[in-house]
């Protein structure tokens, strides 16, 4: 998967994609990544990316004229452009599974107090990572090619892992354990110790049900608000 990332600070993006399972996707090229700043797309002295917003109000607004000549020089049919908003579906999951479809994405940050209205028509979807407001895209860009590299095939050592986890069936991973059996005096469930995968299987099931039941109930309810509603393109 190529994923292309617009922002005004790709200095942010040097060392967290650098390490551990993101920097292996790369070095095998399941992961071509290419970070661009959007001020290589001014044609001013200065290289102007912001102005004031019509109607006043605090800040300033990213511009239209670098985004688009931007993004149109970066897309092609292939390209799924999300932009970065707190206003965007909220990732979850199902929403990272459904990015790692698409061959080649491009991620659009947003910095200061956002961008012009007219960006939103250059979207294929827009996305916010939680209800909270960063300062810029660079963090949610980051935890999208995060989450989303580690579901490509050939990424994670064992595959397994990522139909197990949780969010995988709108359930939260079951407890697990590693030795000892016994660290002081708090015990491994002895189903996992049985050797009986039938049973552990079943138990481990319950264990998520229960948990999920317990810590997010709003994952077994079918009618989780608008975090799910498609947006299309304006
Ligand atoms: C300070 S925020 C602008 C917030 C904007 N004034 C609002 O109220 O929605 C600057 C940029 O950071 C990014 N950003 C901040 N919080 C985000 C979030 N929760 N999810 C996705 N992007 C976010 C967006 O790209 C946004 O345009």
């Amino acid at each position: 998967m190529k994923i292309d990332v617009m922002t005004l600070f790709p200095g942010m993006f040097s060392g967290p994609l650098d390490e551990s399972i993101i920097k292996r996707a790369r070095d095998k090229g399941l992961l071509v990544l290419g970070i661009h700043n959007l001020r290589d797309y001014t044609h001013d002295r200065h290289k102007t990316v912001d102005d004031k917003p019509f109607g006043g109000g605090p800040g300033m607004l990213l511009k239209p004229e670098p985004l688009f000549e931007a993004v149109e020089s970066l897309t092609s049919e292939q390209t799924h452009v999300v932009l970065l908003t707190p206003s965007g579906r909220r990732l979850n999951q199902a929403l990272v599974r459904d990015l790692t479809r698409h061959s080649h994405l491009l991620l659009v940050c947003g910095s200061y107090e956002g961008f012009d209205e007219r960006i939103r028509s250059l979207a294929d979807d827009e996305l916010s990572i939680g209800d909270y407001v960063l300062t810029n895209g660079a963090l949610p860009a980051m935890v999208i090619i995060d989450a989303v590299t580690r579901l490509l095939p050939g990424v994670l050592g064992d595959e397994e892992s990522v139909v197990q986890e949780s969010f995988s069936n709108d359930l939260l991973e079951y407890p697990q354990y590693t030795r000892p059996a016994d660290f002081r005096g708090m015990t491994v469930p002895d189903v996992l110790i049985s050797g009986h995968h039938a049973e552990i299987a079943k138990w481990r099931l319950e264990q998520s049900e229960l948990r999920t039941r317990q810590r997010r109930p709003d994952l077994l309810n079918p009618i989780r608000g608008t975090e799910n509603v498609p947006q299309t393109k304006v």
